[in-house]
């Protein structure tokens, strides 16, 4: 009961500014003392508004240890961001001189031919789920920075999505024609200014700015994607990076030396590795022109046994957790040849789960240029790149990543900071799905037809309730010639059964943005 008893305390101290003018905070938090009643919290917090509900989690938290308040507590905090989000002006609106804007991260971007960002993309921007400590993706963030020495690393969490093209893009070596400059691959705000594809965006400021020789860079980052179990157009990663000057050493073979008797004191890591040793190869993974081949390899062992650790280390704390898995054989790893534009040479760092090769880390001695454009001449150094989802579902057992936002309380109650358990899986809601067929505009060519300008209408009319969209079928008219597509939405819930009125009702707002948006005609 002492938990009660110290909400019950909080709330008399802390409750003497809000008396008169916040009742139902007053009585939502004696209700959530007395019936130890979550659902019901959840649902008057449903009624009260964000800054109460931000007053709310801030006493619950004095209390996280009790299940029922840390499930209450996490639900609050969601629906105070999604809160956040409502309470914000409209996403797009136009100044009094008739200029349109986008509003967003308390700024205001003037609208260009550019601006492709869509509401339910900016609501996801106000979540922060790496602010939740019991979210699976922060409890993996943290594990994974307790492996690294903060004397050497440090840990920077930018706060909002927003980078200029430079940052994203130019600073890290991409082509200018580039893929993934497309308006088809990125969210722009407007021409100059994206929301963040990679955590790497924030590397040049990082090596600039941070004073330790590494460090960690966590991040929600956006892409235009197809919608299915694995793939979410926001998803987190965490970026890592060290590096050494040249101008701290008399001459290269001493900072050769201080680069390999760094990699000594790495913790070895009780992996079985595959081709750890594998070096650059002029053909294939070629190093970069004017470093040395001695230089080379030292960066890449430094990089190879910090990664080799990080994994290393996550693995013996699983074990340490749950032990059931732990007289389990050695975890397997292995370094594949890759390629980045911003390093060289390059390698991805895969780990065998059951029963396949899974991709963790991107990875690779950074470029002297991206050094160049830092303003850090004369460094060298090294940078990886790790997706959380992945290895939050792997070692959760989280079998689709729209789970991660989810706020059902049958998910949310089963994580706790600082431990890793297996996600138990409750019953799925029956799924079921709608198809949107159209003829293309005559002689318009469906190669000009992209996938994800279609995801992002589903995306904003039918947000989480679409489990997946696939093209199932492609046709032209034998006499006419003209082009038809079809693509499926399957529709589905992780938190209620879906009525069919329900999903027809969306189904007919897509089908009427889709035919506005494309100018095609509905089939
Ligand atoms: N930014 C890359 C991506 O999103 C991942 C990555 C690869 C990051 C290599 C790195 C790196 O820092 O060195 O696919």
């Amino acid at each position: 009961m002492w938990f009660f008893h110290k909400v019950r305390y909080a709330t008399t101290r802390w409750m003497g500014n809000f008396r008169n003018k916040h009742l139902p905070l007053k009585t939502l938090i004696l209700r959530v003392a007395s019936d130890q009643n979550q659902l019901m919290f959840a649902s008057i917090a449903a009624t009260i508004d964000s800054m109460q509900v931000l007053s709310v989690c801030r006493v619950l938290e004095l209390s996280r240890k009790h299940n029922i308040v840390r499930a209450a507590t996490s639900i609050i905090r969601q629906r105070a961001n999604v809160r956040y989000y409502s309470d914000k002006p409209a996403l797009f609106s136009s100044t009094q001189d008739g200029q349109n804007v986008v509003n967003i991260f308390n700024n205001t971007y003037i609208v260009d031919e550019f601006t492709n960002i869509t509401p339910s993309i900016a609501e996801k921007s106000g979540r922060k789920l790496l602010k939740d400590p019991a979210n699976p993706l922060s409890i993996i963030k943290k594990l994974i920075e307790s492996n690294f020495p903060p004397q050497e690393y440090t840990v920077f969490d930018p706060p909002e999505p927003a980078v200029t093209v430079y940052e994203n893009f130019d600073s890290l070596n991409f082509r200018s024609d580039h893929p993934g400059r497309n308006k088809t691959d990125t969210y722009y705000l407007n021409s100059d200014i994206v929301l963040r594809t990679h955590t790497s965006a924030h590397q040049g400021h990082c090596f600039r700015t941070i004073s330790t020789p590494g460090f960690l860079i966590s991040a929600d980052v956006y892409r235009r994607d197809e919608i299915d179990r694995t793939h979410y157009p926001v998803f987190h990663q965490m970026e890592g990076a060290r590096a050494w000057s040249r101008d701290d050493f008399a001459t290269e073979e001493e900072l050769i030396a201080k680069i390999n008797s760094d990699t000594l004191k790495i913790p070895s890591p009780g992996l079985q590795i595959i081709d750890s040793n594998k070096q650059f190869e002029e053909s294939s993974n070629p190093k970069q022109p004017g470093m040395s081949p001695e230089l080379c390899i030292a960066l890449s062992n430094h990089l190879k046994r910090t990664l080799e650790m990080v994994v290393g280390g996550i693995f013996t704390s699983i074990r340490q957790m749950d032990r059931d898995s732990a007289d389990k054989e050695a975890v397997q790893i292995r370094w594949i040849d890759a390629y980045f534009p911003f390093t060289a040479p390059s390698w991805e760092m895969e780990v065998y789960w059951d029963g396949d090769w899974l991709e963790l880390f991107g990875s690779g001695v950074t470029e002297a240029p991206v050094f160049d454009m830092a303003q850090v001449p004369n460094h060298v150094g090294w940078a990886f790149g790790l997706g959380l989802e992945r290895l939050a579902m792997l070692l959760f057992g989280i079998p689709d990543i729209r789970l991660f936002w989810s706020t059902d309380l049958r998910f949310i109650s089963q994580f706790e900071s600082g431990r890793i358990n297996r996600f138990q899986k409750f019953s799925k809601y029956p799924s079921t799905h709608r198809d949107v067929a159209f003829w293309l505009k005559e002689g318009s060519d469906p190669k000009d037809f992209h996938d994800n300008d279609f995801m992002d209408i589903v995306r904003d009319h039918a947000a989480d309730l679409v489990e997946d969209v696939k093209l199932i079928d492609k046709f032209t008219h034998p006499k006419t010639g003209r082009h038809s597509l079809c693509y499926r939405i399957v529709y589905q819930s992780m938190e209620r059964t879906l009525q069919s009125d329900e999903i027809n009702a969306l189904q007919d707002n897509i089908r009427s943005e889709v035919a506005k948006t494309f100018g095609v005609q509905l089939r």
